[in-house]
């Protein structure tokens, strides 16, 4: 795993949008693997700059997306759908028909996790972006999910439920399960990119770089990976 450390925030998208646009310009057709969350806003940010100001097209560009809350339409605000929509697709030239992300209102939660593994399947993946939990968890793959798993559905841990509720108007209305893209569909993707940024971010990045390849920790398993570049602001890598 190769470790970036950088003083801050802005630093991290931005080795992270150089890393994106070097695929897209060389592979204008590439598979992006996505994440929601606040830690990729600022690269998407510089993405839809670049798009404005230099014409990157991500015409050709297919992606799929990590997760996505049970229960919520894409128009829902709180939607992973929505975000990505609000947040990136709307702001750049890709076909919606292109993006990928499970349906939230999926009733049959085993065909659609069929479903979603099949695109999987279909799209091999040049880059998956992701970010960190605090907890070590990768897109919701909470702490003990095996590292064989493939798309699952979750609950999710007390953590996780409360690192999300800043985003919604009260942490009662933070969906309790999720669809997720596994362990082992993550590291099938070619380059992995993982960012981390912010204090409460230091403990699982320590995990994360300096300790033991354990289903413990989630993003442990990504020190098996061969092509995995892992981005991390001061504040994240402070226990390092
Ligand atoms: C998002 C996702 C999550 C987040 C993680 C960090 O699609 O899968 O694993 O990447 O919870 O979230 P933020 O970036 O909000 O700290």
């Amino acid at each position: 795993m190769e470790l970036i450390l950088t003083e801050n925030y802005d630093e991290m998208v931005e080795k992270a949008f150089s890393i994106v646009k070097s695929l897209v310009v060389t592979k204008p057709d590439a598979v992006l693997g996505l994440a929601t969350g606040s830690t990729p806003l600022g690269l998407y940010k510089l993405i839809t700059q670049d798009h404005k100001e230099c014409g990157t097209s991500y015409k050709a560009v297919k992606t799929v997306n990590l997760d996505e809350y049970k229960g919520l339409a894409p128009d829902n605000r709180q939607s992973y759908a929505y975000f990505m929509r609000k947040n990136l697709f709307e702001h750049i030239d890709i076909e919606l028909c292109n993006t990928n992300i499970e349906n939230g209102l999926a009733e049959n939660e085993k065909a659609e996790c069929e479903r979603y593994d099949e695109i999987l399947k279909e799209l091999p993946r040049d880059l998956q972006l992701l970010g960190l939990g605090s907890n070590g968890h990768i897109a919701f793959n909470e702490p003990s999910t095996p590292f064989g798993s493939t798309t699952h559905v979750v609950a999710l841990t007390e953590n996780t439920v409360k690192d999300n509720s800043r985003l919604f108007a009260d942490a009662s209305e933070v969906p309790r399960k999720a669809f997720t893209m596994g362990i082992k569909s993550i590291m099938q993707a070619k380059k992995i990119l993982l960012l981390a940024s912010g204090k409460n971010k230091a403990q699982a990045v320590l995990r994360l770089v300096k300790g033991e390849v354990s289903e413990l920790l989630p993003a442990s398993v990504l020190q098996l990976h061969p092509d995995c570049i892992t981005i991390v602001d001061k504040e994240a890598a402070s226990l390092l």
